[in-house]
Formats: structure tokens, C-alpha cells, sequence
């Protein structure tokens, strides 16, 4: 009953951003991601008769209170199993966790393959999405590579709320998102408690829900025509309406430290003088910076020059959650 898993983080191009069912998981809005090749988390694990308690060991730390959302995700794999083994699942991503670059989404993604796999659940691609879901919304795209979308749904039951593929990893070859790292401290305000709070107090959170459904059909149709300006420029205007929810949220919620803007700031100056570049953000003060593999040489020796970036990661459209053979223990 051992299995390990690898998945890939995912950006998103529409942001989701608030729950209509914060226990399912239910999102408000749909929303459209990358699958990144490059930022990723292998996560082995074991359940056997063996272990007397649960463990969890995630980048060579062994965690010590109670992780929700991961014990939360493998009570319901048990449950579905009609087991009751204690699990040990060791973790490692190849970038910093709890710092805006969606850690828990490749995280929850490759913890719910590995433990169903595990388990001997083999569930589809689409159920798989629905479980991952419980996990962490965002982690449900993880799922799948390339370009995906994750439908808002309509049922209570939470399932018609699911991601499906819009292109896999080879349809746009050359599309990029450079992640600039600025900081690796840990943020303040995660986004679960974060959207909540969105949700309950911002009193523009019915107008960004009016424009979202156009936002993903513009991103949709953008990239399946490959229509690179579109999808910039839009996908870097919902990015600024959700963090325009972010700091209008009581009390505000502003994730953008001095460098954040400087790159903000310098993305557009780029841009008037023809070097096409867009930026998105998530959850805290890293700007991913959308672009085209011909212009990489270009930003890189700009980013150079910009003091507060201690790292770049360089992301293409990778492949979705799959089982791997080499365990981490
Ligand atoms: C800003 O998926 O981390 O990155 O569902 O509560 O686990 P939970 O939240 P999470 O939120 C991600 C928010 C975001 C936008 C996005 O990825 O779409």
C-alpha cells in the first residue's frame, strides 16, 4: 500500500477567488491555469498496519500539529478505501512552500494521486479533479497538464465542479511564465482564510463575480488561437481586479511588497517600448511574468538590474499529476 506521485504547481491565468461552499470546496467563479514544468512536488506514501500514528515529513521537516487539509484529504481516501492503516507521507517541492507560488496545489494534487493509488482506487482523470478539490481548489488543475480550466458547477453536491484539459502542454510550446522570487518568508494571511474574508466583506465581490465568466471566455478562446496579446493582457487585468478584492477586503489584505511593484512598474515600461511581457500574481508578493521563449534572454538581463529578486524560475507548460516509480523512502 505504497505509491508515489509527482505533480506539477499550476498559475492561474482567471483567478478563483472565494467559495460558495467553503466545506466541498466550491469555488464562486471558474477559473483558467498553466500547469507548470519546474515547480514540483513528489510525495511518497505509505499506509500499513505497521505505523502507530500518522506522519508527516515534508522537505526533510517532520510536521508536528495537525495538518488539516492533508489528514482532512487522506480521512475521505480512507473512508472511500474502507480502511483504517496509519499513513506516513514524506514530501518534497522544488521550491519555497507558503510563499504565493502554489505549493499546496501541487502538493494536495500529487497527495491525492499517490494515497488513491495507494490505496487501489483507480479513479479517472475527472473524479480524480473532484477529489483533489476537497484538498484545495487550485490543486484540482494540477491534475491535468497544459492549459486547464476548473468549472464553477451548479450542484450542491460539489459534482460538477471539476477541471478539464483545454490544450495539453504541446499546443503552445513557447509560452512562459518567468516566477521572480522576492521573498521566501512564510505570508501572513493564507488564501483560504483570506477568501473568506473577501467574500464576507468586500463590497466589490459581486462586480468581480459580473466580469469573470467574460474574462474566461476570452483566456479560452485566446489560447486556443494561440493569441498571446489576449491572453496577457487579460489574464494580467483579472489579476489586478482580484488583488483590487484582496485590498479592498476588511481588514485589507495586501500581499505586494516594494519589489512587487517595482516589477509591476517595469513589466509595463518593457511592454510600451515593444517587449512583450504581462505579469500575474497570486496570493502573496511574487510576480510571475508572462511571456514568449524568444524574449527570455531580453527580461532575464532586465530582471538583473531590479535588486529585490533573489531567484528566477523559468516555467513552460508541463505535464499533469502522474505515478512515478522511485519512492522517497
Ligand atoms: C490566489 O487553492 O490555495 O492562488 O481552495 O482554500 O485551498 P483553497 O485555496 P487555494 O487558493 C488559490 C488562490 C489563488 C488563485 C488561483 O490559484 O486561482
Amino acid at each position: 500500500m505504497k505509491a508515489t506521485a509527482i505533480a506539477n504547481a499550476n498559475i492561474a491565468l482567471v483567478k478563483y477567488w472565494g467559495k460558495r461552499d467553503e466545506k466541498s470546496i466550491l469555488p464562486y467563479n471558474g477559473s483558467i491555469s498553466m500547469t507548470c514544468n519546474g515547480l514540483f512536488t513528489i510525495t511518497t506514501l505509505e499506509f500499513s498496519k505497521e505505523y502507530k500514528k500518522d506522519r508527516i515529513v515534508i522537505n526533510d521537516e517532520e510536521l508536528r500539529k495537525d495538518e488539516k487539509d492533508i489528514m482532512g484529504q487522506i480521512e475521505r481516501i480512507r473512508k472511500m478505501a474502507g480502511i483504517r492503516e496509519k499513513t506516513k507521507i514524506v514530501s518534497e517541492s522544488n521550491f519555497p512552500v507558503a510563499a504565493g507560488l502554489a505549493s499546496s496545489a501541487s502538493g494536495l494534487a500529487a497527495l491525492t494521486l499517490a494515497a488513491t493509488k495507494a490505496v487501489g482506487l483507480n479513479l479517472n482523470q475527472k473524479e480524480l479533479s473532484v477529489l483533489t478539490r476537497r484538498g484545495s481548489g487550485s490543486a484540482c488543475r494540477s491534475i491535468f497538464g497544459g492549459f486547464v480550466e476548473w468549472l464553477r458547477g451548479e450542484k450542491e453536491d460539489g459534482s460538477d465542479s471539476y477541471t478539464k484539459q483545454i490544450v495539453d502542454k504541446n499546443y503552445w510550446p513557447d509560452f512562459r511564465m518567468i516566477t521572480t522570487i522576492v521573498t521566501e518568508i512564510k505570508k501572513k494571511v493564507g488564501s483560504r482564510a483570506g477568501m473568506a474574508q473577501t467574500v464576507e466583506t468586500c463590497p466589490y465581490y459581486e462586480s468581480w463575480l459580473k466580469t469573470v465568466n467574460q474574462d474566461l471566455d476570452i483566456i479560452r478562446e485566446g489560447i486556443l488561437k494561440r493569441d498571446f496579446r489576449t491572453v496577457g493582457l487579460q489574464a494580467e487585468y483579472n489579476c489586478l481586479k482580484m488583488h483590487a478584492l484582496m485590498m479592498t477586503t476588511n481588514p485589507p489584505i495586501i500581499y505586494w511588497i516594494p519589489a512587487t511593484m517595482e516589477i509591476i512598474q517595469n513589466v509595463i515600461a518593457w511592454r510600451e517600448k515593444g517587449l512583450e511581457c504581462y505579469f500575474t500574481i497570486d496570493a502573496g508578493p511574487q510576480v510571475k511574468i508572462i511571456c514568449l521563449e524568444k524574449d527570455i534572454p531580453k527580461i532575464k538581463g532586465k530582471l538583473k538590474n531590479i535588486k529585490g529578486i533573489k531567484k528566477i524560475i523559468v516555467c513552460k507548460p508541463g505535464d499533469g499529476t502522474k505515478i512515478i516509480n522511485k519512492h522517497l523512502f
